[in-house]
Order: C-alpha cells, then sequence, then structure tokens
C-alpha cells in the first residue's frame, strides 16, 4: 500500500451537495457561488470574496485591479510555485525576486532591500501554510507607500496574531487545488478584499469585463467559477478549522516521532498559526531519504526543486543570485501530509525516516 502525499475528502454529503447543485440547473455563478462568496468573506474577515476559475487568476485579476503594468515592480519571494510570478509576468509588471527565512517564506530585510523608486507592491506567499512575518511585511508596505497582496493559496485558514491571512492587505489570493488545505474537487480560486473598487473590477474581470448583461466596460476574461464545485466548497469550508486542527496534530506526531534525526524540522513562529498544508523536512541527503521511501511505498514531493528565479521563462530578467532559496531547494523534501493521513500512516513514514538515518 503506498502513502499518498496528499488525501482530499470524498464521502457522501460532499457528493450530495454536488448532485444538488446538478439537479438545481444552475451552474454558472449561481446560488451557490454567491454563497460560498459570503461564507468565505465571512471566514476570512474581509467584506469581499469573488470566486474565479484558479488561484492564478484570482493573483492576475487583483493585479490588474491594483493598476499593476509595464515597468512596474513587485516583489515576491522566489521561493513559491511559479503562478505567483506567472500572474505578475501577465499583468505586464516586472517580478524582482526576494530570499527566504527560516520559515521559507519572504526575508523582510532582503525585500526592504530590494525595494526601487520603481516598485509599486509586494506579494508575499504564506508558503506551506506559514504565515511570512506580516508584521515586518506591513511596516515595509506603509514605509515605501507600496500595495500589500497576500499570495495565501498554501494557508487557508492560517493566522498572524490571531488575524485570519488574507485579511491583511489589500487583497489576498487563494487556490482549491485539489491538495490544498480547502478543495473543490477540481481547480479554482478566490480572492477576497475590503475594497469595493478591486471587488468590483475582479467581478468584470473574470466575466468578460461585463457591466451588465450586454455592456462589456473592458477587455477580461472567461475566469468564472461554477455552482457544482461552489457546493463542495461550501461544506469543505465548514469543515476547515477542525481539518487544519488535524494537520497540526498530525505534524506534531511527525515533530515527536522525528526529533533527534539530523534534519531541519518546519517551525511556527509565536505570532503565527500554521495549518501544514506540506509538511517539509530538510536534509543533505534528499535525494537520498526521497529514493528510500520510495522504495517502501512512501509519496514524497519537493515544492519546489527550481525556484523562480532560476526558471527558463524569467531567464531574460536576468534575476540576481539568492544564495538561501538555492541552498533549500537542495535539501527540501515534503513528507505525506493531509486531514486524511491516519496516525499509523504518519509513524510509518517516521519510522522510515528513522530507518534511514540509522
Ligand atoms: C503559492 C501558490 N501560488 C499560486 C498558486 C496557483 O494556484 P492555482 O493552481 O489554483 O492556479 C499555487 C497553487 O498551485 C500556489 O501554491
Amino acid at each position: 500500500m503506498t502513502i499518498p502525499l496528499s488525501r482530499p475528502p470524498v464521502d457522501d454529503e460532499i457528493k450530495g451537495a454536488a448532485l444538488a447543485a446538478i439537479e438545481s440547473r444552475q451552474y454558472i455563478l449561481g446560488p451557490e457561488c454567491k454563497a460560498f462568496e459570503a461564507e468565505f468573506a465571512r471566514y476570512i474577515g474581509t467584506r469581499h470574496a469573488v470566486l474565479t476559475s484558479s488561484g492564478t487568476a484570482a493573483l492576475w485579476m487583483t493585479l490588474k485591479a491594483l493598476g499593476a503594468k509595464a515597468g512596474d515592480e513587485v516583489l515576491v519571494p522566489a521561493h513559491t510555485a511559479f503562478p505567483t510570478v506567472e500572474a505578475i509576468c501577465f499583468s505586464e509588471a516586472t517580478p524582482v525576486f526576494v530570499d527566504v527565512d527560516d520559515t521559507y517564506a519572504m526575508d523582510p530585510a532582503d525585500a526592504a532591500q530590494k525595494i526601487t523608486s520603481r516598485t509599486v507592491g509586494i506579494i508575499p506567499v504564506h508558503i506551506y501554510g506559514h504565515p511570512v512575518n506580516l508584521a515586518r511585511v506591513q511596516e515595509l508596505v506603509s514605509r515605501h507607500g507600496l500595495w500589500l497582496l497576500e499570495d495565501c493559496c498554501q494557508a487557508h485558514g492560517a493566522t498572524w496574531q490571531g488575524k485570519k491571512v488574507g485579511s491583511f492587505g489589500r487583497a489576498g489570493a487563494f487556490s482549491f487545488y485539489p491538495s490544498k488545505n480547502l478543495t473543490v474537487m477540481g481547480d479554482g480560486g478566490i480572492l477576497v478584499t475590503d475594497d469595493d473598487e478591486i471587488a468590483a473590477r475582479c467581478r468584470r474581470l473574470r466575466d468578460h469585463g461585463r457591466l451588465n448583461k450586454d455592456v462589456h466596460s473592458e477587455v477580461g476574461f472567461n475566469l468564472r467559477f461554477n455552482d457544482i464545485q461552489a457546493a463542495i466548497g461550501r461544506v469543505i469550508l465548514r469543515r476547515l478549522d477542525a481539518m487544519n486542527e488535524r494537520r497540526r496534530q498530525l505534524a506534531a506526531r511527525y515533530a515527536d516521532r522525528l526529533a533527534g534525526l539530523p534534519l531541519i524540522l518546519p517551525v511556527e513562529q509565536p505570532a503565527a498559526r500554521h495549518v501544514f498544508h506540506l509538511y517539509v523536512i530538510r536534509t543533505d541527503r534528499r535525494d537520498a531519504l526521497a529514493g528510500f521511501l520510495r522504495e517502501r511505498g512512501i509519496q514524497t514531493g519537493i515544492h519546489y526543486p527550481v525556484p523562480c528565479h532560476r526558471q527558463p521563462a524569467v531567464e531574460h530578467l536576468n534575476p540576481p543570485a539568492l544564495p538561501r532559496t538555492e541552498r533549500i531547494v537542495r535539501e527540501i523534501l515534503t513528507l505525506p501530509l493531509s486531514a486524511g493521513h491516519t496516525e499509523e500512516e504518519i509513524d510509518q513514514v517516521a519510522a522510515a525516516v528513522r530507518e534511514f538515518f540509522n
């Protein structure tokens, strides 16, 4: 039996919600979408939530609504999923890559060094489910008059000083990709904001720039969401806190079982509540350990082996070296973890890691 990296939930309540949405015969931006938007906004603590087809679409629309354009520079960690950077490129602004700190999130000190007269905003990523140091990021943003767009695609429900990520910046973007803490059985995304204009502009952009049924005030695209997936999302949202708590318990179990090994384990800053989208360990014997686990039917991942500033797609920007990012990408290894894993599976993985080092 293999132990998968992630195991999304599938059960009768979820299937029932999808079936009811099918029978409603309202499929695009219908009542389930409206209810999911209202419930998600309430959960995060923002005035608005706008559903869209992916986390990438949420980032791109928000960048457009923030006015990002050619010539603007946007600070972004190099250690993220490429879509964070792609959205900046798609808005025609220029990504400026920032190094990581010990939580693997953007290092605010390095970000400060990278600010120029062309910098307009900053997209920190709450990578692996751990919030970036929001106190220092917010200080930077207000000192330099920048906007803050939080990439929360891996951090549904994570908090900083008790407040949900996504509610700190001008907006926050979330992904519902199947392995995420909140999933919708396919692609999907949502952006949250307190800003009426950003919300209204994104609602237009996701639907061909439509002002109303017949009038298009600008060129948008089809980035809409659907009611079957929204119905599923509503079920999972009601379980999200319990599922995050379960992830935290399993992460604590790993920490206990892996203690004392020559590994770097995840850390949680005092102000942060980590939601463990991914459980990432570090070792300079990463590839050998991954191979050893694979032989025992244990899936692992590397998030991410090629840092964004070394991707061929952005080679033309000539990004400078980022020593910490370049070092950790050779050492990181993601172990299986999701709310659907059992204690026995976590113990089995931890025992195999222990066997490798012994
Ligand atoms: C940090 C981060 N940003 C952006 C995205 C893009 O989200 P999506 O795959 O829904 O477009 C992802 C998900 O892959 C992500 O992990």
